[in-house]
């Protein structure tokens, strides 16, 4: 006779008692969708790293946003991408009132004023170097942005002691209390998950790499270290990047700071991965992309930033 203390199958072996095995539920407000926004006002560029995502001018906006919001869609996280006009060595088109992102910011609080709007704060696209660098300049934009209407400013440059500059700006400013401040703080060097993004972005570095101020993908020390510190230094939420080759990491992040909401940003490299894989027929997408999902939810994340949000909020309509 089995004994009684074996039988697993008995708890999940209905499609019903299987949902409740998940401590954490996708639902449409987990997800968050990175947009890219370039300054040519009508571009709807095709990127070829990034099947099914598009470099967006200003003008293409509203129409290519609205179907989603009435999907579901409760956040978004918004990327300029300056292709017109030359770049510098301060970043000056970051923070531009006419730049995209400012651009876009107060069109979409306008256009959509239920929509959360977070911004990805960082210089390498806007620098001829294509570093991320300083963090003075990095607050000054963060706060550009949020004077712009911003919910949330999201430093992804990794530069020591930008979370707590970001804040005391913000403090300065009057609006601290109206700003989230979603910290990348373990954001790791990784050149071939990030590659399409900066493809997109065109935001490689012209030389060298980001080795010193990114993580190395062996340092589960340093993501803590790093998790802490931006905590003390006030961040409201902490992400972990990439997600799916680090989700110990998020694991550990969510077990240190269970009283802090978890982002986990599934990159470009990751996306295009499951979507070229599907493409060959490795697998179905849909099924692989809920897989990822699963495993964001189980190892704690609570906020996941993924492209692939609109097939998602599809998805979970079903
Ligand atoms: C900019 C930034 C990057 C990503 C988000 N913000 C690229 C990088 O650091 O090289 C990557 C996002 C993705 O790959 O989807 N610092
Ligand atoms: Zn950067």
């Amino acid at each position: 006779m089995t004994s009684i203390s074996s039988i697993l199958h008995s708890g999940y072996h209905h499609p019903t008692s299987r949902q409740w095995q998940s401590g954490n539920v996708l639902r449409k407000v987990s997800l968050m969708y990175p947009i890219f926004i370039t300054d040519d006002p009508n571009a709807a560029d095709e990127i070829k790293s990034l099947p099914g995502q598009k470099r967006w001018g200003i003008n293409k906006l509203q129409g290519f946003l609205k179907p989603l919001v009435e999907k579901g869609l409760s956040s978004v996280i918004l990327f300029g991408v300056p292709l017109k006009v030359e770049r510098d060595s301060t970043g000056t088109l970051a923070d531009d009132p006419n730049g995209p992102v400012i651009q876009g910011v107060k069109l979409i609080r306008k256009e959509f004023p239920d929509l959360f709007v977070a911004c990805d704060v960082c210089l390498c696209e806007y620098t001829d170097h294509g570093h991320c660098a300083s963090i003075a300049r990095i607050a000054e934009v963060a706060v550009a942005y949020a004077k712009a209407g911003a919910h949330c400013v999201a430093p992804s440059d990794m530069m020591d002691g930008r979370i707590k500059a970001i804040k005391e700006r913000l403090i300065e400013a009057g609006i601290s209390h109206r700003v989230c401040l979603m910290s990348y703080s373990a954001k790791f060097a990784t050149t071939c998950f990030y590659g399409p993004f900066r493809d997109a972005a065109q935001s490689a570095p012209t030389f060298g790499d980001r080795k010193c101020y990114q993580l190395p993908p062996n340092a589960s020390g340093l993501a803590r270290r790093a998790i802490r510190r931006d905590l003390t230094e006030g961040a409201d939420i902490i992400m972990v990047k990439p997600g799916m080759p680090y989700l110990d990491v998020v694991k550990d992040a969510k077990l240190q700071s269970p009283d802090v909401p978890i982002a986990v940003y599934q990159v470009s490299g990751e996306y295009a991965m499951i979507w070229r894989a599907a493409e060959a027929g490795v697998f179905e997408l849909k099924t692989a992309v809920m897989e990822s999902m699963e495993g964001f939810l189980r190892a704690g994340a609570t906020l996941i930033l993924s492209y692939y949000t609109p097939l998602l909020l599809e998805w979970l309509e079903n």
